[in-house]
């Protein structure tokens, strides 16, 4: 068991101001429910849960401020608005996170069910001294590369390829230096710490922390947790 306040000094910041078009629901990604709770709710319990992490600032679009701020009553979390692209929303996020924080994590609510043992991991592996940490999977297809007709170029080496999840974890100053200055949108924060020439290190991931994209992954989450609901229930 950790100590209530294990989670001092650590503030993860959860974008969430994506439109969620591949998803198709008619709201922005974050909002949409699953299994009656929204997806941004519970990326922000299970950020909380793992008792590591003492404040979450989201990140949703402008005019969902008011409205995300709602759904989040009695936890410490701060609501800001996004940017036009993943890399500008965690740069408002990170401007409105406490300066004195040592560690940040970025987190996706597009992630609902990552356990709370990945988020541990993660601050364990940067309060270990590591400046950057990502959790990973290893890739289980084959993976081609393919020219612009389609066409097959080559044949990638698997083994030493990893699929990247979030959290991702970092000493804060070094994210803070990573996002200074207009950095070019990057698909995640590690990609910003990399272009530095700073190491970044990985942890396991977990095949639950997998991101909500599609209406096909949203579906595998709801049988996911009713599946969990029936275990509880025998
Ligand atoms: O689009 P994708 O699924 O890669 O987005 C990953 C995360 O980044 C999601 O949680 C999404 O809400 C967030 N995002 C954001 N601001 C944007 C675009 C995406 O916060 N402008």
């Amino acid at each position: 068991m950790r100590a209530p306040s294990s989670g001092a000094g650590v503030v993860a910041v959860l974008p969430a101001a994506g439109s969620g078009v591949r998803l198709g629901a008619g709201v922005p990604k974050a909002f949409v429910g699953l299994a009656g709770v929204p997806m941004l709710v519970r990326a922000v319990d299970g950020l909380l849960a793992s008792d590591v992490v003492g404040h979450v600032v989201v990140v949703v679009p402008a005019d969902q401020v008011a409205g995300a701020a709602a759904l989040l009553p009695a936890r410490p979390v701060t609501v800001v608005a996004g940017g036009a692209d993943r890399t500008a929303s965690v740069a408002a996020g990170l401007a409105a996170a406490d300066p004195d924080a040592e560690v940040v994590l970025v987190h996706d609510a597009a992630r609902p069910l990552t356990p709370a043992a990945v988020v541990r991991r993660v601050v364990d592996a940067v309060r270990a001294g590591a400046a950057a940490v990502i959790p990973v999977l290893p890739v289980t297809d084959t993976v081609k590369q393919v020219d612009a007709d389609g066409v097959v170029v080559s044949t990638v080496d698997r083994s030493a390829l990893r699929a990247v999840q979030t959290p991702q974890g970092f000493r804060a100053a070094d994210l803070r230096r990573a996002h200074a200055g207009t950095p070019d949108p990057r698909t995640d924060d590690a990609g910003l710490v990399e272009a530095l020439g700073d190491p970044v290190a990985t942890v396991a991931g977990d095949p639950l922390a997998f991101k909500v994209t599609t209406a096909w992954d949203l579906r595998i989450a709801e049988l996911l947790l009713a599946g969990a609901a029936r275990e509880e229930t025998v």
